[in-house]
């Protein structure tokens, strides 16, 4: 029945009548330009191999990066983060391995660069990936150690400059480390190179998988709440992304993304700077258990990634980067 007069005059649903006009007056877009995807290298020849933690991601040896670079290539995914799988036997308690010329990352740097100089390469700057018992920093008296931890993390981020990096990428949570590494780049004329800092990274329990990716799960649980962002803070990420900013960094990341879309939207608010997202391990695999089990379908990662982006995210490092650009390029 007809609602008789005037009332509704208003009808919301005139602008969901048809697929068309929900996209005319759709406000957030996902775009190939928003989607930065994680690649982890291994050691060895002619490898590709699965990891039991992240269905659907896969380590790579140098030689097999192709495969994986030509998608990313195809599907116009503008940058990558690597990751690098190192052998136990190159780990010790200092992560020295982040300093050798001729580590993973940096041979991995120096071909992708050649072979696709026009993908943005982004590298974490910590030591998680060479410590043995997983930390990012240097443990002196116990504790992580600030300082001399950041002096290890300004060699590390020069070194990965000098091999082709585009994109630094401080994970390690120390105070301080921006600055110090603005400083090393600009005096050795890397003045024009990004600084992405992971400003405000929360000691999550959602990064489980990732560290099985990269060969650092430990069976007892490593714990980084000493320099990791406490879970139930909001406004301390304001002082974290001031600093940071200050010290000269380009860009900011917050991670988790999904878990924490109030911080982003609150950051980019106050900071007008370019916020981007890691939607992490954790939450990466409770999606891809879900269309496993189809409880849930393919549309709730782009529901995933949609919310990054209308919370404020500019781009979003994802596992899931060339699924989805896979069905926006064509
Ligand atoms: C550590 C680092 C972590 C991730 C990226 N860099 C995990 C950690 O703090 O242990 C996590 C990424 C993910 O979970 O997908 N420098």
């Amino acid at each position: 029945m007809k609602i008789i007069g005037s009332f509704p005059k208003t009808r919301l649903r005139r602008l969901r009548k048809h697929k068309w006009i929900r996209n005319i007056v759709s406000e957030n877009n996902i775009s190939h330009n928003d989607l930065i995807l994680p690649v982890f290298v291994r050691e060895g020849k002619n490898k590709i191999e699965t990891i039991k933690s992240m269905p659907g991601v896969k380590r790579y040896s140098i030689d097999k990066l192709d495969v994986i670079l030509k998608q990313v290539k195809k599907y116009k995914i503008p940058m990558i983060a690597l990751f690098p799988y190192t052998p136990l036997n190159k780990k010790d308690k200092n992560g020295t391995e982040a300093l050798n010329p001729n580590n993973l990352i940096c041979r991995s740097l120096k071909i992708i660069k050649k072979k696709y100089p026009e993908i943005g390469v982004m590298c974490d700057v910590a030591l998680d990936p060479y410590t043995l018992n997983g930390h990012d920093g240097i443990i002196i008296n116990k504790k992580i150690d600030n300082d001399e931890t950041i002096k290890v993390l300004t060699k590390q981020a020069l070194l990965q400059a000098q091999m082709g990096c585009d994109v630094i990428a401080p994970s390690d949570m120390m105070d301080g480390r921006v600055g110090h590494i603005r400083k090393i780049l600009d005096k050795n004329n890397f003045e024009d190179l990004n600084i992405l800092s992971y400003a405000v990274k929360f000691a999550s329990n959602y990064y489980g998988p990732f560290r099985d990716a990269v060969g650092s799960k430990k069976r007892i649980k490593i714990d980084k709440k000493t320099y990791q962002m406490d879970i139930r803070n909001s406004e301390e990420s304001f002082r974290e992304v001031a600093l940071d900013l200050k010290e000269g960094a380009d860009m900011i990341l917050v991670k988790p993304g999904m878990m924490y879309l109030d911080i982003i939207s609150k950051l980019k608010d106050k900071f007008k700077t370019p916020i981007l997202a890691y939607q992490v391990s954790g939450e990466y695999s409770l999606i891809k258990e879900g269309i496993k089990n189809k409880t849930l379908d393919e549309e709730s990662i782009f529901e995933s990634i949609i919310a990054l982006k209308r919370a404020g995210a500019c781009a979003i490092i994802s596992y899931f980067a060339i699924e989805i650009a896979k069905k926006l390029v064509r």
